[in-house]
C-alpha cells in the first residue's frame, strides 16, 4: 500500500481573540493511493482543520506543528488562488476541493463555464477553446442537464444540487490525485444528497483519484469509504475499515454516532423510500 500522504503528529491550534483553540491534536493518519478514506465526527471536532491543512488552506493565524508528507514530486500547490482571491480555488492536478457551500467557492459574476474552463485553462495549459471544450465534457460528465446552457449559466441561476455539481467538476477539471469533500452533501435534501455521493463515486472511480471524504454522518461515510477515520475535539477516536467500524467499532463514542443514526433513520428511510418519487 503506497501512501499518498502521511499526516505525522499533526496539531492545529486557532488563534480568535486572543483565545486558543486546539482544532487538531496529535494526528497521524496515512491516505493510500486510489483508497476512500472518510473522515467522521460531530461538528468541531477538526475534520474541515484536518482538509484544510492537507490542502495548505489554513488561514495565516493558525498554528501547525507536525508534519504532512507528500508521496508527490514536489509539494502540491494552488493557482487559482492568487488570480481570485475572494474565492477559495476549487481544483488543481494534486487537489480539487468541494466545500459544504458551493456558493463560497464559486464566483457569483463568472459564468460557471468559465469558472471550469480556468481551472482547465491554468492548471493544464489547455488554450480557451480547449479549456472551453473540457468544461462541457465536465459538465455532461456530472449530469447537468443543458451543458451548453449551463456554461453560460451564473451560479444564482442554479439549484443548491447543480452548483455542487458545477463545484465538483472544477474540482476535478485538472484531474487531481486527490479529491477533498468537505460536507459536500449536508446542505442538500436527502434525495439530491444520494445522487451527489453516486456522483462522487463514479467520478472517483472513472479518473483513479484518491478520496477524502468528510461527513457529519456515519452511514454517508460507510456507503462511500473503505476506511472511517472517527475524530472527536481534535483527536483521532478509531480508524479502521468501514465494514468494521459500523459493525464492531472498539469505541464507545463511534457506538453512539452508530446509535444515534439507527435511531432517527429507522423509519423514516423506508417513507422516504415510497414518497420519493
Ligand atoms: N479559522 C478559525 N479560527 C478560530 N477557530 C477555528 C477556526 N476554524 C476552526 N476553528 C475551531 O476549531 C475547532 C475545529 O473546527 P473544525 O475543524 O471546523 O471542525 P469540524 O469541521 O469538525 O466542524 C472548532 O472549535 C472551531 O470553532
Ligand atoms: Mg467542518
Amino acid at each position: 500500500m503506497t501512501a499518498l500522504l502521511a499526516v505525522r503528529d499533526l496539531t492545529v491550534t486557532h488563534r480568535r481573540d486572543g483565545d486558543e483553540v486546539a482544532a487538531l491534536k496529535d494526528i497521524s493518519l496515512d491516505i493510500a493511493v486510489g483508497e476512500r478514506l472518510a473522515v467522521i465526527g460531530e461538528s468541531g471536532s477538526g475534520k474541515s482543520t484536518l482538509a484544510l491543512a492537507i490542502a495548505g488552506l489554513l488561514p495565516a493565524s493558525a498554528r501547525i506543528d507536525g508534519r504532512i508528507d507528500w508521496s508527490l514530486p514536489s509539494p502540491p500547490s494552488w493557482g487559482v488562488k492568487e488570480r481570485q482571491p475572494k474565492f477559495v480555488p476549487l481544483g488543481g492536478r494534486d487537489i480539487g476541493f468541494v466545500f459544504q457551500d458551493p456558493s463560497a467557492s464559486l464566483d457569483p459574476v463568472m459564468p460557471v463555464g468559465k469558472q471550469i474552463a480556468e481551472v482547465a485553462h491554468t492548471h493544464l495549459g489547455l488554450n480557451w477553446p480547449q479549456a472551453y471544450a473540457k468544461a462541457k465534457t465536465l459538465l455532461e460528465r456530472v449530469r447537468l442537464p443543458d451543458p451548453d446552457g449551463a456554461l453560460r449559466a451564473f451560479p444564482h441561476q442554479l439549484s443548491g444540487g447543480q452548483k455542487q455539481r458545477i463545484a465538483i467538476a472544477a474540482a476535478i477539471a485538472a484531474g487531481p490525485k486527490l479529491l477533498i469533500a468537505d460536507e459536500a452533501t449536508s446542505a442538500l435534501d436527502t434525495i439530491v444528497q444520494a445522487e451527489i455521493v453516486t456522483l462522487i463515486r463514479q467520478l472517483v472511480a472513472e479518473d483513479g483519484m484518491t478520496l477524502l471524504f468528510i461527513s457529519h454522518d456515519i452511514a454517508l461515510a460507510a456507503a462511500l469509504a473503505e476506511r472511517i477515520a472517527v475524530f472527536r475535539h481534535g483527536g483521532l477516536v478509531e480508524i479502521g475499515a468501514a465494514r468494521q467500524i459500523v459493525s464492531g467499532p472498539r469505541h464507545a463514542y463511534t457506538r453512539s454516532l452508530l446509535d444515534a443514526h439507527l435511531g432517527l433513520d429507522a423509519i423514516p428511510l423506508s417513507r422516504q423510500a415510497g414518497t420519493s418519487a
